[in-house]
Order: structure tokens, then C-alpha cells, then sequence
């Protein structure tokens, strides 16, 4: 049987995770190699990837890793570059780098806010526009960028910079997928919701709970109708469904993966 995305190349970017277990970039990487894709793995670290490689090799997965600050337009355009030399295309990029800082504009510098900018907008723009021209070429792509459900509703903690550039990234991709749809290329936006991913332990527990990682997998669990968390698994199943030809009709829109959180108003 071959699979849903056989022969399809894949620049992922975070295709590491800041700990063990499945963060949504290195889920997206070993889901999208189950399905035949080539993956263009790329981290700002060597370290983070080193669990995504052993998962895709134990399966006899295809993957070539490639170090790269994504917020940095030199290495973002060497980084498209080498994978077209490795690979011959790019079918699919995903998106997947950025994070949040707490604070509202008072409690927030000025410099933290420009980084988050960078880190979760301006990184996308970058991919963006190294990858569009030679999706154009090839007269057909898909680019899934990442979003958040804080930038579609108040989360229980204040990050006023990251809720905006969340935000952003949800127009931003609708935008471009209608100015590219007549070449043959779809863009989407993925919105986790809060999801368990090492990312909960490693950053958010110090962030918003002072450290107290159950009580905050609690709090965040007791928002979801569901009733479970969901983890990096589940984006990579969505981005894996929004990549494929199954979705040969859907652009410029998003997907909730958030257990029901977005639509519960409190
Ligand atoms: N985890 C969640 O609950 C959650 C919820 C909503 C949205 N998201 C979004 O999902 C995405 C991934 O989140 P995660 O928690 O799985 O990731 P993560 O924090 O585990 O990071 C993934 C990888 O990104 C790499 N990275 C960081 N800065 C980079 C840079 N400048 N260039 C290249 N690589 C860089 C890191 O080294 C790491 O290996 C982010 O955009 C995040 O905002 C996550």
C-alpha cells in the first residue's frame, strides 16, 4: 500500500522538541515519513532532532537533517536551498517553530516582544517567501503554518505579544492562500490547543505556575470538553490530513485541534 504522502518532499522546521517525548514538530516529522514522505528536518539544535531521527529510523523512514535559525533570512535561504539540492523540490512546508512569552505590554520589555515577534511571525514570513517561488515553479505545494488557540481566545494566562502573533499567522496564511491558490498551492493554518507536549513541563510550568507542572497540566486539562490533553500526535495527523490530496479542495483556513476548548466560553 503506499502511503498518503509517498514521494512528497517535507521541510519541517522544530524538528526537534525541548524534551523527550512528542512535541508537534517531531510528530509531524515521523507521521509525515510513515506516510512516504522524504523529510527535510530542521532545528536550531542538533541535540532535539537526535529522538525524531531514531523514531523515523526505526521504521526505515526517510530523513535528512539541517541546522537553522529560522528567524535569521541568510540561513533560512540556504536552508531551502539544500534541500532542493538534496531532494530535487519542496511539496510541503510546515511551519512549526514559536512559543510564548507571559506578560501584557506593561510587564513585558520592548526586546521581548520584538523576539516574538520574530520567533513566531517573521520566522514564517521567511519560510514563506524562500519556499513560494519554488512551489510556484513546480506549480503545486502546500505550507501549513502553526497557530495557536491563543490567538483565537483568552487562554487562562496572559501573552499578549504571542496572542497576537498567533492571530497573525491566521490571516497571514488566509491571505496567501488565496494570492496562491491559482498556482496550485494551498495554505492553512494548524491551531493546537493546549496540548501535552515536553514544552509544558520544560517552559510553560516556570511561565505560569511557578513551577508547579501537575497543577498546571490540571488547569489546562479541566478547559478541554474532551476531558483528555491531546499531544503533538494529533497536530500531526490534522497537518498530515490538511497535506494530503484528501484536502485537494481546502485552502486558506484553519483547523482547531483543541478537544472542543475554542468553542467553550469560559
Ligand atoms: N505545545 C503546545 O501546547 C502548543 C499549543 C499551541 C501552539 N503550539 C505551537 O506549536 C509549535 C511547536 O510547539 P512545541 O511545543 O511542539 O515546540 P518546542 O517548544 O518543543 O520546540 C520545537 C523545536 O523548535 C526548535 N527551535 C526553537 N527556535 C528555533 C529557531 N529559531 N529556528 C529553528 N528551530 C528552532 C527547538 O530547538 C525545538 O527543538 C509552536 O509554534 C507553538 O507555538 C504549541
Amino acid at each position: 500500500m503506499t502511503g498518503r504522502l509517498e514521494g512528497k518532499v517535507a521541510i519541517i522546521t522544530g524538528a526537534g522538541c525541548v524534551g523527550p517525548g512528542w512535541g508537534n514538530g517531531r510528530a509531524e516529522c515521523v507521521r509525515f515519513a510513515q506516510e512516504g514522505a522524504k523529510i527535510f528536518a530542521v532545528d536550531l539544535n542538533s541535540e532535539p532532532m537526535d529522538e525524531t531521527l531514531e523514531k523515523v529510523a526505526d521504521f526505515g523512514g526517510e530523513i535528512e537533517t539541517h541546522l537553522c535559525d529560522v528567524t535569521d533570512k541568510s540561513q533560512v535561504d540556504k536552508m531551502v536551498e539544500a534541500c532542493v539540492e538534496r531532494f530535487g523540490r519542496v511539496d510541503i512546508l510546515i511551519n512549526n517553530v514559536g512559543g510564548s512569552a507571559h506578560g501584557g505590554p506593561v510587564e513585558m520589555d520592548e526586546d521581548t516582544w520584538d523576539h516574538q515577534m520574530a520567533f513566531n511571525v517573521k520566522s514564517v514570513y521567511l519560510c514563506c517567501k524562500a519556499v513560494l517561488p519554488i512551489m510556484e515553479k513546480q506549480g503545486s505545494g502546500v505550507i501549513i503554518n502553526t497557530g495557536s488557540s491563543a490567538g483565537l481566545r483568552w487562554t487562562g494566562v496572559p501573552q499578549s505579544a504571542y496572542a497576537a502573533a498567533k492571530a497573525g499567522i491566521i490571516h497571514f496564511s488566509r491571505v496567501l492562500g488565496v494570492q496562491y491558490a491559482p498556482k496550485g498551492i494551498r495554505v492553512c493554518t494548524v491551531i493546537p490547543g493546549q496540548m501535552h507536549t515536553p514544552m509544558v513541563a520544560a517552559r510553560l510550568a516556570d511561565q505560569h505556575a511557578g513551577g508547579d507542572v501537575e497543577g498546571l497540566l490540571k488547569k489546562r486539562q479541566a478547559r478541554i470538553p474532551l476531558g483528555f490533553m491531546g499531544d503533538g500526535r494529533d497536530i500531526a495527523n490534522a497537518a498530515l490530513f490538511l497535506c494530503s490530496d484528501e484536502a485537494r479542495f481546502i485552502t486558506a483556513t484553519e483547523l482547531v485541534v483543541d478537544g472542543g476548548m475554542t468553542a467553550r466560553c469560559d
